[in-house]
């Protein structure tokens, strides 16, 4: 088969809740830098490696879970998602993961092992090709980079 198939040319980065108020939100806890800021260094980083790359935050669960089902159509081939506080919550974005079947790397910036309790339990790590906790904005990177990896 051609290699090119395997090629992963389309990443989504989706955001869940809060974090729209990065960089204001617990400075201790997730940092100074925003989601604009993240975001334009992750764009920066996958077009300069031929990725088309889409981002979608919402503070909706609803809202999420349509975007992911939209992947069953958009021909998006890799997810990078932090489901924010909808990690220890959501089965129905575990489930609508779980559906369209798009690998997927979980990040978060803090290190959810190392604060409240609630925060350790994840719906959506054992369906996860890997989890990114702890690192901060780089996590995100990261996951970039393992994506970008995959295709050489
Ligand atoms: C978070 C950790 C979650 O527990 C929290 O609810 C968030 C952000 C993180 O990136 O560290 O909103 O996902």
């Amino acid at each position: 088969m051609n290699e090119k198939e395997y090629k992963l040319t389309n990443v989504l980065i989706l955001h869940g809740p809060n974090l729209n108020l990065l960089g204001a939100r617990e400075p201790g806890i997730y940092g100074n830098i925003t989601l604009d800021d993240i975001n334009r260094n992750l764009k920066k980083l996958a077009e300069n490696n031929g990725v088309k790359i889409d981002f979608f935050q919402s503070n909706a669960e609803s809202a999420l879970i349509d975007r992911v089902q939209l992947t069953m159509t958009d021909s998006t081939d890799f997810i990078i998602i932090n489901p924010a506080a909808y990690t220890h919550t959501s089965v129905a974005l575990r489930d609508a993961l779980a559906a369209v079947k798009v690998p997927f790397i979980e990040v978060h910036l803090s290190n959810i092992y190392s604060r409240e309790s609630f925060r350790r339990y994840s719906y959506f790590s054992d369906l996860a090709i890997g989890v990114i906790s702890g690192l901060g904005a780089k996590g995100y990177e990261l996951a970039l980079q393992y994506v970008l990896h995959q295709n050489h």
